[in-house]
């Protein structure tokens, strides 16, 4: 059954009172008009969409894999995730086209930029074929988050498949500190040889992420700023967050943005520079020497909850509307069952019509972390 026509939307037609001939039904209703043919419904324009807070929804994250080749200890911490650790089953992965229905319904709703994450997105087979059938989809910003250390043999087939932008994950260039915070699986070369050929290729601009963990990491930043200073690609540190359940986040571990700035601004001065749009989730500074950018990502000490516009879709397809999520609400099921896209847009309506989420503010406000503490989903299921 259809949520839109649940919410009571009368039939009208655009051209002067007749249905239109190309399509079977015009219907409209607050505030959206859909074009419906036998097997696709279109927005003759984008819904204005937005949720509990007159937040819209602009990005959506599509984890196409719950599996990963590192095991960061903030993420999934090596001696939860072995080898016997069940991760989701292949026949439950959305597939290459029904990524591209879902993303498609979502642009209808105003999504403009797709990022792909994981897990790690590269161990998909076929990731090649999910960029290239996203890349078909018009206008939008396409961009895929990945550790880099499959990078150097890919940059080329994504680049060709239409990928945009790519962000890569290196916490230090110090070989044990980031041996380390990978649970001793990556290298740094491999990740550079990953930044050079995403470099080559013009998967540019490059976005280095660097999530900074006192006592582990933060001796290392001037060194990452070095590295990649006046050559186009932006290091963006990241506050250690409490995503998911299992990585004993601590507040004496997170370092501030606020702290890293001065630090860098000491040897390099900065200032800031207005955000790139709306919601934003870095804080942009150029070096006042004209040697680039860097961004600071803070949602612990300064939370960005009042214009966060981004929906989030694990691997199996099932819908979550904020990083700290205790459950999302499958998609899936439906696809697979022949649903219409007028009944998908109409349910993808109502959830984010529902939408309350602002964890990140609410645990500053409580100055503690909340009770749903133990069961959080983890951040490599619903994407990064
Ligand atoms: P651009 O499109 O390049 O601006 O990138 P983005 O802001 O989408 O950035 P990216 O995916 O690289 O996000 C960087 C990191 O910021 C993520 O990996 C998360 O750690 C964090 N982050 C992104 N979105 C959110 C969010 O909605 N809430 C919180 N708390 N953190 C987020
Ligand atoms: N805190 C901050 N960032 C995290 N990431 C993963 N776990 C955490 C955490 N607990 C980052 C990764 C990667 C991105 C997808 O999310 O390092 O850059
Ligand atoms: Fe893998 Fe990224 Fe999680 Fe590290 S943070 S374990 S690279 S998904
Ligand atoms: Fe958005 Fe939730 Fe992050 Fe707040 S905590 S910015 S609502 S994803």
């Amino acid at each position: 059954m259809s949520l839109i026509r649940d919410q009571g939307i009368k039939k009208i037609c655009l051209f002067g009172g007749t249905i239109c001939p190309r399509s079977e039904t015009l219907l409209a209703g607050s505030g959206s008009i859909f074009i419906m043919s036998k097997n696709i419904t279109q927005l003759a324009a984008p819904v204005d969409v937005k949720d509990a807070f007159g937040r819209p929804l602009h990005d959506l994250r599509i984890s196409v894999i719950d599996r990963c080749n590192y095991r960061c200890p903030y993420c999934m911490p090596a001696e939860i995730y072995g080898e016997s650790y069940k991760f989701l089953s292949r026949k439950h992965w959305l597939t290459a086209g029904e990524i591209k229905r879902i993303a498609s319904l979502f642009i209808q709703l105003g999504v403009a930029k797709v990022r792909i994450t994981g897990g790690e997105p590269l161990l998909r087979k076929d990731i090649v074929e999910i960029v290239s059938s996203l890349s078909d989809l018009p206008g939008l910003d396409l961009a895929l988050t990945s550790n880099g250390s499959l990078l150097a043999s890919h940059a080329k087939d994504l680049k060709k498949a239409g990928l945009k932008r790519i962000t890569i994950s290196l916490d230090s260039l110090d070989e044990s500190v980031f041996s380390e915070m990978s649970g001793r699986k990556g290298e740094v070369s491999r990740v550079l040889q990953g930044i050079e050929a995403a470099q080559s290729v013009g998967l540019t601009p490059i976005k280095i992420n660097v999530v900074i963990q006192k006592g582990k990491n933060d001796h290392t930043v001037l060194d990452l700023i070095d590295q990649f200073r006046g050559s186009d690609t932006i290091v963006r540190f990241i506050e250690y967050m409490d995503v998911g359940t299992l990585n004993g986040w601590r507040l004496d571990e997170v370092v501030s943005s606020a702290s890293l700035v001065e630090q860098i601004s000491a040897r390099w001065p900065l200032k800031p520079v207005e955000p790139n749009y709306l919601g934003e989730v870095a804080n942009r500074y150029i070096f006042e020497d004209g040697k680039g950018e860097v961004g600071f990502i803070s949602s612990v000490s300064e939370p960005f909850c009042g214009d966060c516009h981004r929906a989030r879709i694990s691997a199996d397809g099932t819908i979550y509307t904020c990083l700290f999520a205790k459950d999302g609400i499958s998609i899936r099921e439906q696809l697979r069952a022949g649903a219409s896209d007028s009944d998908l847009i109409g349910f993808l309506q109502g959830i984010w019509r529902n939408r309350k989420d602002r964890y990140s503010e609410q645990r500053r406000e409580n100055n503690e972390i909340r009770k749903t503490e133990n069961s959080r989903v983890e951040m490599y299921r619903m994407g990064g």
